[in-house]
This record gives structure tokens, C-alpha cells and sequence, in this order.
């Protein structure tokens, strides 16, 4: 690039280039073949055919290690193609950094528990920072599919089931990220239906649905400036989304403007043959690019058809250079033209202390009390303690699914740190559980029992057909929780479970998910109440399997009219039918009363705000953290909508016996939906505003919306 060209707008520099480039060197830029390296890829870089490379361990990449990034390898990659090729294009490198990268920080259903969008946003840039350092342009994440489904795996990738916090969270990640390095909004869109929670399923979903509840993340992360967006594996409604050109093409590129990248999922173009609805592997990437699928991730299917394919008039050739655009424009975007090579250093990558102390604050945050009798907070003095479960002496298992630079050996186990706490006064049993478990459990003033999942149970592919624990650990918690001592279950996992029998047999139940490096101390925060618990649910954990899906978006239906909690009731002859622990739901080691909400007016007008304050009372002894959570309930519209819809939340710290108060100010955009011609609608007349700790939640203030003032 000559100098005089750096001085242009981005899309000036993009079009200078476009011209200079060969139908063969356009071509290249829309090829991401996996794991590039010097040695075999070299007359590839050099003739400008790779414009981008991911670094995976194959098509299930989150559940299989690949040997690490080298630094050198991916430098002297980029220094083919910058100083041998044409036209010096720099290579655009990827890696899933999905919840850190050498520092890991919990699963992103985990960091949802926080509702912390600032938090996420620190640890992304952390994330990002690391991942720079060693290369890394461009990170697949975040994962904003709403899910309601926790069979499916890939629940423990995303922010949960609602698309406020999901899309607040994700717009956090987008910030944090990109301030090193590339993100993607992934994946697009509908993937988190897939028919049976059994992942790549099918889905059938109507566009109504999909705007008001699915769409709706991704326009956030568009909104935040995402550059990338990920296509999904699934099809809908019998179009696959590598092929789907009204939800990429229409919805995302034309009506929302997005001017960044869509990159196909893994072989998801030339897999366009196994879904069966193209002919080969050419009509496949045919298929791909007039959709709208810029950059072939992993299928080669772009490099080898699309030059004939335009050649031969099928693929219209500004179509084409659309897409190369979109790619040029990430590549300056990141400034990868002024400075492509890695910038590595002599400092450590991670964890440093700093990193470590953001990875435990937000483990911390995280970790969910759902249930205590009382045993909880343990005290420093207690006379003994035993640990056990598969999880006593772990590292690794807690570092969660997609952790691929991460390190077991870097992670403070619970039993490091709880031995670090206790010295002799710790007993502990790991690995399967044991009649000595049964005699330790005897023996101390109080176990905890580290159950749940390991995470190759969550994630990618990763589906169960049963939400109840994994074989045999039930039996043994029931074991020793019959002996008549105080037994706290810490439930490990990357997706909701089957709590039911575990909550009435356990003294207290903390859902942990996997919280990442230091999973131990923080856990010993916790259960020692050096912090408070502050963890709420961010999906449903339901009555049981067969109650899937439930979640808080259940929506008005002909019968059962009525919007209380006993509304409910009566679906099914077998069992009640409201969730085990309700989307929201999380405990702290004191109580808080929350009071009505008020609303600055009854009546708002189209375009106004109305304000609505909740006081909140500390009634405990003890200092704690309190989640309000402000709900929408909309009576009459013109589809059916939410029973329950989340609007916003806001965190009181508050003393004993002190009284703060949530404020929310909410603009009555915030009561919007996508009617039945697919148009964004705020409607006149009632809507409840409900406030409370959790989707149970019942007190209201109702507001009328009424025609927007005549301008003066
Ligand atoms: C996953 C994506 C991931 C990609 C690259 C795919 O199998 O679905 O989420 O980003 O692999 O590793």
C-alpha cells in the first residue's frame, strides 16, 4: 500500500485494492482454510488463495485440545503473504476465544449468572488482550443463540434464555473483544431450537418468533459494531442458513446494514450437499455465496467453483465483490494492513495475578445459591470438613468446554484451596464415591459433595437426553446424605439440570457451572461466605426432562387466561408444571423484601419515558447484594407475546435493616414487538411493569401508553 492511500477512508482503500485484484486473488479472500502453515501452505499464501485461517483441532474444535498456537508459524504465514504475494494482503487469523483464552474465566452461561454486562466486557478485553498477543486477529464469540432448550449442549456457550441480558451480555463481549481483537456474533440464527435440544437438528421456527425473540441478540451485537457474524449450522423451516438469503442477505446485510463479514460455521457451506439440498459441492458454494455467505470457512468449496462459477455467469460478479469487500474492510478495520504481524513480548501471556483476581471475582459472581437450610455460610472455625466428588482434585474439569489455550495445570483446585483454608481440620474422598466417603462423611461436621457434569458432557455436539446427573451420583449423594449429617451440594455443569432430587436431599444446593482457573478459591469464597453469593439463574431449570422446554417466555395461550403463578397448573396430569428454580431465582446469605413498584406516571406517551422506583429492605444480618428484576407483561397485542418478558435489572448493595431503591427509566420502545406483518410496533394502551427477585415475580404498576404529544 502506498502511503498516500493510507490517508483514504476505509471503503476508499478497499475499493483502490479491489481494482488492482484478479478474479483468483478475490476468490482467495473468501477462502478460510483451517490451520495454515508455512511449510505446506506456502505457494497458497504466496499466490494471495488463503485470505484467512482459523487455528482448530478439527470440526468439534471445543472438545478436542490441538497442540497451541504457534506464534512463529502464524508470523512467518503472515510474512508470505505480506511480502510475496501481489499485493501484500494480509492474512486474517481466528481462534475460539470464547471465555478467555490463557486465563479462563467461567462458561458464558455462567458469566450470564452475573448479570453483569461490565464484567463481562473487562474479561473480554483480558480475553482479547492475551489472544492478540499470540496472533490472534479474530475470536468466534460471542454465542448469542437464545436457547430454552438445555439439552443442547451449547447452552453452556451462550448468556441463557433471555435476549436482554443475552444481547446486553453480548454487546459487552463485542466491546471488550474488538478492542484488541475481531468478534463474532454467532451463530445466525435460530440454531439454539434445534429439534430435540439434539444439536445441528432442524428447526422450525416462524419469523415472527424469530424477530421478537431470536433475531433480537444479534441485532445488539450488530448495534455494538460486531465485524463478524457467524452463519448456523441448523436449517429452518427446510432452508439451511448457509443458504438462507432472506435471513442473510435481506434481514442482516440490507435491512439491518451490517457491513461486516458472515462466515460460514465449519464446512457449513459445503455441507449445503448433506443437508440435501445442493447437488455438489459446486451448487453448494453457489448456494453459499449468493445468500450471502462471505468467508467459506473450512470447505474449500469457494476456492474450488467460484471463479467458474462467475466465469459461467451463475454467481454475479458484484456479488462476488461484495463479499471481498466485506473481508477487506475487517482486515483494515483491524488495522491488520499498518500492522499484521503478532505483537509478542518477553512478559508472560497469562494468568498473571491480575487476571487471576478478575477470573475469581467473576467465578464468584457466578456461582448460584439455589438452596440452604441454613449450613451456609460456613465458618472458618469449623471443626472439620470433608470434600468429596469427581471434582475434589481437579483442574482441568473446571475450566469448562471451548477452552482451548487454557491450562488444567494453571487452576487452583477446590482442594488446594479448601486445604489452604482448613490444613488438618480437611478430610477429603475424590474420584468415584466410597464407603470411605460414607465413614469421612460420618466423621466431619460437614461435607461438600462436588457433583455435576464433566464439561465434555456440555458444549458442541454434546446433547443429553436426560437432565438428571450423571450415572451413579445421585445414589451416592442420597447415600450420604442419610447418614444424617449436613452434606452442601455444589453442582458443577454447562447447562440447567435436574436439580429436583438433589434439592431435597442436599442441606444447600450452589450451582457452580464451571467457573475456569481459580474455580477453587472461589468456591471457598463462597461456602465460607468471604463473599456473598450473588449468582441468579439466566435460564430455567425445569420441574424435569420431560418438562422441556420452560422458560420464562411461555406465552399467553386460548385457555388458562389467567397470568398468576397457578396459571401454571393443570398442563399435566403427572406433574406440576412451574420450573424447579424459576429463570432469575438465586439466594444470598441474607433476605431482602422488595416492595411495589411505582411509576412516575400512569400514562406514558409514544416516544416518552416513564420511571418506575422499587424499594428493596435488607431484613437479614448480614451485608448482601440484591438483582431486581424489572419484567414486562403486555395484556392485548397483536400477537401473543411473553407472559414474562425481562426489560432490565439493577444491583443494590445494601447494609442490614438498609432500604435502597431500583430505579429504572425505560423509554417506551422498550414495549415493542414485531406484529404480524414482521414490522417493529409500540402499541397504545395498557402494559404491567413487574418488579421483583426473580420470574415469579407479581408486584406491578400498570402504565398506559398513549398517542405521542402534537409538537407545539
Ligand atoms: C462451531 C463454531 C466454531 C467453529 C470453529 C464449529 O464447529 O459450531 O461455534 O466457532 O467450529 O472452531
Amino acid at each position: 500500500m502506498t502511503t498516500w492511500m493510507q490517508e483514504l477512508p476505509i471503503d476508499d482503500r478497499v475499493d483502490a485494492l479491489l481494482l488492482e485484484m484478479t478474479l483468483a486473488e478475490k476468490v482467495g479472500q473468501l477462502n478460510q482454510p483451517a490451520n495454515v502453515s508455512p511449510g505446506p501452505d506456502r505457494d497458497a499464501l504466496a499466490a494471495g488463495r488463503i485470505g484467512s485461517s482459523l487455528y482448530a483441532s478439527g470440526a468439534l474444535g471445543g472438545n478436542v485440545r490441538d497442540e497451541g498456537l504457534s506464534i512463529r508459524a502464524i508470523e512467518q504465514c503472515q510474512r508470505i503473504a505480506v511480502e510475496e504475494s501481489r499485493l501484500g494482503i494480509p492474512v486474517l487469523f481466528g481462534r475460539d476465544v470464547i471465555h478467555g483464552h490463557r486465563t479462563v474465566f467461567p462458561i458464558p452461561l455462567g458469566l450470564a449468572a452475573a448479570w453483569d454486562a461490565e464484567l463481562v466486557e473487562r474479561l473480554c478485553d483480558v480475553a482479547g488482550a492475551e489472544a492478540v498477543r499470540e496472533g490472534v486477529a479474530w475470536t468466534f464469540a460471542p454465542m448469542v443463540d437464545i436457547s430454552e432448550e438445555p439439552r443442547w449442549g451449547r447452552v453452556a456457550e451462550g448468556f441463557g434464555e433471555s435476549p436482554a441480558l443475552s444481547g446486553r451480555l453480548g454487546m459487552a463481549a463485542v466491546t471488550g473483544f474488538q478492542r484488541h481483537i475481531g468478534a463474532t456474533a454467532k451463530h445466525f440464527v435460530g440454531y439454539g431450537l434445534a429439534a430435540g435440544g439434539r444439536d445441528y437438528e432442524s428447526v422450525q421456527v416462524g419469523e415472527n418468533t424469530l424477530r421478537n425473540l431470536h433475531l433480537r441478540t444479534f441485532k445488539a451485537a450488530v448495534d455494538a459494531g460486531v465485524l463478524s457474524v457467524m452463519a448456523s449450522f441448523n436449517d429452518i423451516d427446510g432452508t439451511p442458513m448457509h443458504a438462507n438469503r432472506r435471513l442473510i442477505r435481506e434481514v442482516l446485510k440490507q435491512e439491518w446494514g451490517f457491513d461486516g463479514v458472515v462466515v460460514a460455521d465449519w464446512s457449513g457451506i459445503g455441507q449445503l450437499v448433506d443437508h440435501g439440498v445442493a447437488a455438489d459441492a459446486r451448487d453448494a458454494a453457489r448456494q453459499g455465496l449468493l445468500a450471502g455467505v462471505d468467508l467459506d470457512m473450512a470447505s474449500g468449496v469457494y476456492l474450488a467453483h467460484l471463479e467458474s462459477l462467475v466465469g459461467d455467469g451463475e454467481v454475479p460478479p458484484d456479488l462476488l465483490d461484495d463479499a471481498v469487500r466485506r473481508v477487506l474492510r475487517m482486515k483494515f478495520r483491524l488495522g491488520l494492513f499498518d500492522d499484521p504481524y503478532p505483537r509478542t513480548t518477553a512478559d508472560p501471556i497469562g494468568p498473571t495475578a491480575a487476571t487471576r483476581a478478575l477470573a475469581r471475582e467473576a467465578a464468584v459472581a457466578s456461582m448460584v445459591l439455589v438452596a440452604n437450610d441454613g449450613v451456609l455460610p460456613l465458618s472458618d472455625e469449623v471443626e472439620s470438613l470433608h470434600l468429596t466428588g469427581p471434582f475434589v482434585d481437579e483442574g482441568e474439569a473446571l475450566l469448562g468446554t471451548w477452552v482451548l489455550d487454557g491450562r488444567g495445570a494453571d487452576v487452583s483446585s477446590p482442594l488446594v484451596a479448601f486445604t489452604e483454608l482448613l490444613g488438618d481440620r480437611l478430610t477429603h474422598t475424590d474420584g468415584r464415591f466410597s464407603d470411605l466417603a460414607a465413614h469421612r462423611t460420618r466423621a466431619a461436621a460437614v461435607t461438600v459433595a462436588l457433583l455435576g457434569e464433566h464439561p465434555s458432557r456440555s458444549g458442541e455436539a454434546n446433547s443429553v437426553a436426560d437432565l438428571g446427573l450423571p450415572a451413579g451420583q445421585l445414589e451416592a449423594l442420597k447415600q450420604l446424605c442419610g447418614l444424617g449429617k449436613p452434606v452442601v451440594a455444589v453442582v458443577f455443569g454447562g447447562r440447567p439440570l435436574d436439580l429436583a432430587e438433589v434439592l431435597r436431599v442436599a442441606s444447600a444446593v450452589v450451582v457452580a457451572w464451571h467457573p475456569g482457573t481459580e474455580a477453587g478459591p472461589a468456591l471457598a469464597d463462597v461456602l465460607f461466605g468471604r463473599r456473598e453469593p450473588s449468582g441468579r439463574l439466566p435460564m430455567t431449570f425445569p420441574r424435569s426432562t420431560g418438562h422441556v422446554p420452560s422458560s420464562v417466555h411461555a406465552r399467553a395461550t386460548s385457555r388458562v387466561l389467567d397470568f398468576t403463578r397457578d396459571a401454571w397448573d393443570g398442563r399435566y396430569l403427572d406433574a406440576l408444571t412451574q420450573p424447579q428454580l424459576p429463570f432469575g431465582h438465586g439466594l444470598s446469605y441474607t433476605t431482602f423484601r422488595h416492595g411495589e413498584p411505582v411509576a412516575s406516571a400512569s400514562e406514558v406517551p409514544l416516544g416518552g419515558q416513564v420511571e418506575v422506583r422499587v424499594p428493596v429492605t435488607n431484613t437479614g444480618e448480614r451485608a448482601g447484594r440484591e438483582l431486581v428484576q424489572l419484567y414486562l407483561h403486555d395484556p392485548v397485542a397483536e400477537v401473543t407475546r411473553p407472559k414474562l418478558e425481562l426489560l432490565d435489572w439493577q444491583w443494590l448493595d445494601l447494609a442490614p435493616g438498609e432500604t435502597g431503591t431500583a430505579v429504572f427509566t425505560i423509554g417506551t420502545d422498550a414495549f415493542g414487538y414485531f406484529g404480524r406483518d414482521l414490522t417493529w410496533r409500540v402499541d397504545q394502551g395498557l402494559v404491567r411493569l413487574i418488579t421483583g427477585h426473580d420470574a415469579t415475580a407479581s408486584a406491578a404498576v400498570e402504565v398506559r401508553i398513549v398517542a405521542a404529544e402534537a409538537d407545539e
